[in-house]
């Protein structure tokens, strides 16, 4: 559990299982995290671990310091552990691409965290627009308007291209609460970051799915290529591993920041093709389910695809394919507004949208996995804030290598949906292209 406050007391966490009575005690650390910007502002953020949690469990708890203030009670579930049924399906909101200004989704995010509509979040890169900026007071903004989410909600995350001033510190510090079991960033990660927890790309078995971090990043920055060939080595290695375990955890998910397709302009052309030579017979081999990611400022969901080819899907159903599917969901709301559809929609792409919105993912069972789409568009009828736009059943009853199997293709026609918002205004230019970052 992290937290940054502006007291150097010894912060703490007390918590139970029960609201009124909070009888355990986890004693933090802090570090000082100092922002390279010209005010060289320093931060100093807490982390504390909570120890021997029973899984699965609502656990209250507050935040603060010893012999000082504390804050509100708020709660989370504890993680379940891997390959064991939880009572519940799993579920997991997603969003990607949050800004500070402009958040559309966030109230309709938080509404959710608050009505226990999801357990843990999955966040694709992009955070503030920027972190860095104000020498990281633009970071303290994104968490205390965030703080309503996250104090509720659990959460994993990637970097994304919006990270990467200062070779991405602020995200390397700020986000030290993801659950990283890939060691410390190395030393040619560069001075600035080397030697703390690798939250750039690591995986985590929740429940009965496998989640793969990695960072799109490392294919696009100076300072990050140096380590672009240990991530896709340490990749390998994990998805052959969490392939192996499908008996106790059955799905793999992988998440990043860029897109592998997409169909809404130049970005799913040059950069997701490199991304895509390195990985996706990575992918292939090992039998992912589901790759997800942000990025681009708009939704789109795809059916199963491999090697540029439409393999198997149609409509909200995906069933026993032979290829991993693939979602953009980027569209939580930033400064750089929408990001339209330029393109003719491919046999691959099943439904895309360029309105606000954010992803719901609910696990059912080893075979059933449940994807919903919200719209939290203020751009649309007021009375459409909340709708479900699109919805996806994805089952896999033979997990596994994909050469393997035989793909359940279907032979008819296939549904292609683009939901474009009506109103004017809303074809926005989306990001600022960052070809010229690239390297
Ligand atoms: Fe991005």
């Amino acid at each position: 559990m992290g937290w940054v406050d502006t007291t150097n007391q010894v912060p703490t966490v007390q918590y139970g299982v029960h609201p009124t009575s909070l009888l355990n005690i986890s004693v933090g650390k802090s570090t000082t995290f100092t922002d390279p910007g010209t005010a060289k502002r320093k931060v100093t953020m807490h982390l504390a671990v909570l120890s021997k949690l029973m899984p699965f469990t609502r656990y209250y708890y507050k935040i603060g310091t010893q012999g000082g203030g504390y804050s509100d009670t708020y709660s989370f579930m504890s993680p379940p552990v891997a390959g064991t049924p939880t009572t519940e399906p799993l579920s997991f909101i997603v969003f990607g691409d949050m800004g500070v200004d402009n958040p559309q989704s966030l109230p309709g995010i938080i509404a959710d965290a608050q009505a226990g509509k999801h357990h843990y979040g999955v966040g694709v890169g992009d955070f503030a627009y920027d972190m860095q900026e104000e020498n990281g007071k633009r970071a303290d903004d994104y968490f205390n308007n965030n703080q309503p989410l996250h104090a509720l909600t659990p959460f994993i995350v990637c970097p994304g291209n919006h990270e990467n001033a200062y070779n991405f510190q602020q995200y390397t510090f700020r986000w030290n609460t993801n659950p990283v079991n890939t060691g410390l960033l190395p030393a040619n990660a560069g001075s600035e970051v080397a030697g703390q927890p690798n939250n750039w790309w690591f995986s985590r078995d929740i429940g009965n799915v496998h989640f793969t971090a990695i960072s799109t990043e490392t294919w696009f920055y100076s300072q990050q290529k140096h380590v672009k060939d240990d991530m896709v080595k340490w990749l390998a290695n994990d998805l052959k591993k969490a392939n192996a375990n499908r008996k106790q955890v059955p799905w793999i998910v992988v998440f990043g920041h860029r897109s592998m397709y997409c169909s809404c302009d130049g970005d799913c052309d040059g950069a997701a093709t490199t991304v895509k030579k390195d990985i996706e017979k990575l992918f292939y081999d090992n039998g992912v389910d589901l790759f997800i990611n942000g990025h681009e400022h708009n939704y789109e969901r795809l059916y199963a695809v491999h090697d540029e080819k439409y393999v198997s899907g149609n409509g909200n159903l995906v069933k026993n394919p032979a290829a991993p599917v693939y979602i953009v969901t980027g569209d939580a709301g930033n400064r750089e507004g929408h990001e339209k559809f330029s393109r003719a929609q491919p046999k691959w792409s099943a439904f895309r949208s360029n309105t606000f919105g954010y992803s719901r993912l609910t696990v059912h069972n080893d075979t059933h996995l449940y994807w919903e789409q919200i719209m939290t568009d203020n751009g649309q009828p007021k009375a459409d804030y909340g709708k479900v736009i699109d919805t996806m059943w994805l089952i896999q009853q033979h997990h596994g290598p994909y050469a393997q199997k035989e793909s359940q293709i279907y032979s008819g026609t296939v549904s292609h949906v683009t939901h474009l918002s009506k109103l004017t205004g809303l074809d926005g230019p989306g990001h600022k292209n960052v070809y010229a970052e690239r390297v």
